[in-house]
């Protein structure tokens, strides 16, 4: 028998789970479902629905079709293009943060560059903002926090450079966090080859030296986030694949895999996907809420998720670490494949 191990709940700051708009790529139930497969007790969903999340009324509704349906706890991030700074005074005490995208990806929904410093000004909060902020707008980030000082969420840093400006802009004392997502740790460019269109993801995937160096700069990264972002099958193999991998259900048993291959430790995965994230948005966390994993060896199976996408690209790859059983607030909401709570169990927090 397989050694057995107790961790807190896993706590996932950026996923995708695309209700309302999208609901035939994942809606609250299946990808709350596949947050509990993969031991995340607490996710925060990103506001680039179809239509994106930019004032109070379609948060508010987002947020009540969420509670009916989500088995896991959930937060929310709020949306913007610059033009509905008047909104965040309302929203504030709904969301986890505000998310801003400075670069291309799915919903085309990025900011005029010059927004940016406005959208700081307004945005009177120590509630973080996310930033989807690639290599190439790194120096206007840095100008920015230099003039208004918000506490700054970096996603998904995918290369050296990336990384090393987070690095630089944490030594100048700016209140800057960041997170690495699965794929830009254990995909690199060349998987594009073998995974065609599946692999199409921003940030895209870079070479293999950029990944040594998020590796090898572990604790310059403050947490790991899935950005579990499903596209249906048919969509990935159409003429524009949109940008976007599932990762809530394969995210800890990949890093348990490295955890055995002694390439990070028990005390960083437990920083990067419990301690950290619940600091970043000031979370009360429960120690009733927990996870049992059983450390054996499997086989990641695209049957076997619960996303609806039903797709992974580690599909056929052998992991380390099934979760066995999810306890949230003290209830067995998960054992051995299967949801055991009811749809709106899940609790939202802010
Ligand atoms: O690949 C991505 N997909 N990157 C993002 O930033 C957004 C996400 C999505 O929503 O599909
Ligand atoms: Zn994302």
């Amino acid at each position: 028998m397989a050694e057995v191990i107790t961790l807190p709940g896993l706590i996932d700051l950026h996923v995708h789970l695309r209700d309302p708009g999208q609901t035939h790529k994942e809606d609250f139930y299946t990808g709350s479902s596949a947050a509990l497969a993969g031991g995340f007790t607490t996710i925060v969903d990103m506001p680039n629905n179809q239509r994106l999340i930019t004032n109070s009324e379609l948060l508010v509704e987002k947020i009540s079709s969420a509670k009916s349906k989500t088995v896991c706890d959930i937060g929310f991030n709020f949306g913007t293009l610059g033009d509905n700074l008047d909104q965040f005074e309302a929203i504030y005490d709904k969301v986890v943060g505000l998310k801003v995208y400075l670069n291309i990806t799915t919903g085309g929904f990025i900011v005029d560059k010059p927004k940016l410093a406005e959208i700081y000004k307004a945005w009177e909060s120590d509630k973080p903002i996310f930033l989807h902020a690639e290599e190439d707008v790194s120096d206007l980030v840095t100008s920015t926090l230099r003039e208004i000082e918000r506490k700054t969420h970096i996603c998904h840093v995918s290369s050296e450079d990336e990384l090393k400006f987070v690095m630089k802009a944490k030594e100048a004392g700016l209140p800057v966090t960041c997170g690495v997502t699965p794929h830009h740790l254990f995909l690199s460019d060349k998987d594009t080859e073998r995974l065609g269109p599946y692999a199409n993801v921003k940030p895209y995937l870079k070479p293999e030296s950029d990944q040594k160096f998020l590796w090898d700069h572990l604790d310059a990264i403050d947490i790991i986030e899935s950005d579990h972002a499903p596209h249906t099958r048919q969509e990935k193999e159409s003429n524009e694949p949109p940008f976007g991998l599932p990762g809530l259900e394969t995210t800890l048993p990949l890093i348990l895999t490295a955890e055995a291959e002694g390439r990070i430790s028990r005390q960083q995965l437990l920083e990067k996907l419990h301690f950290t994230p619940a600091k970043i948005i000031n979370l009360e966390t429960n120690p009733e809420t927990k996870i049992e994993v059983s450390m054996e060896e499997y086989e990641i199976k695209n049957e076997d998720l619960k996303t609806k996408c039903g797709w992974s690209p580690y599909a056929g790859k052998k992991v380390i670490g099934k979760i066995e059983r999810v306890n949230l607030r003290g209830q067995l909401v998960y054992e051995h494949g299967k949801i055991l709570t009811q749809p709106g169990s899940g609790k939202t927090i802010s």
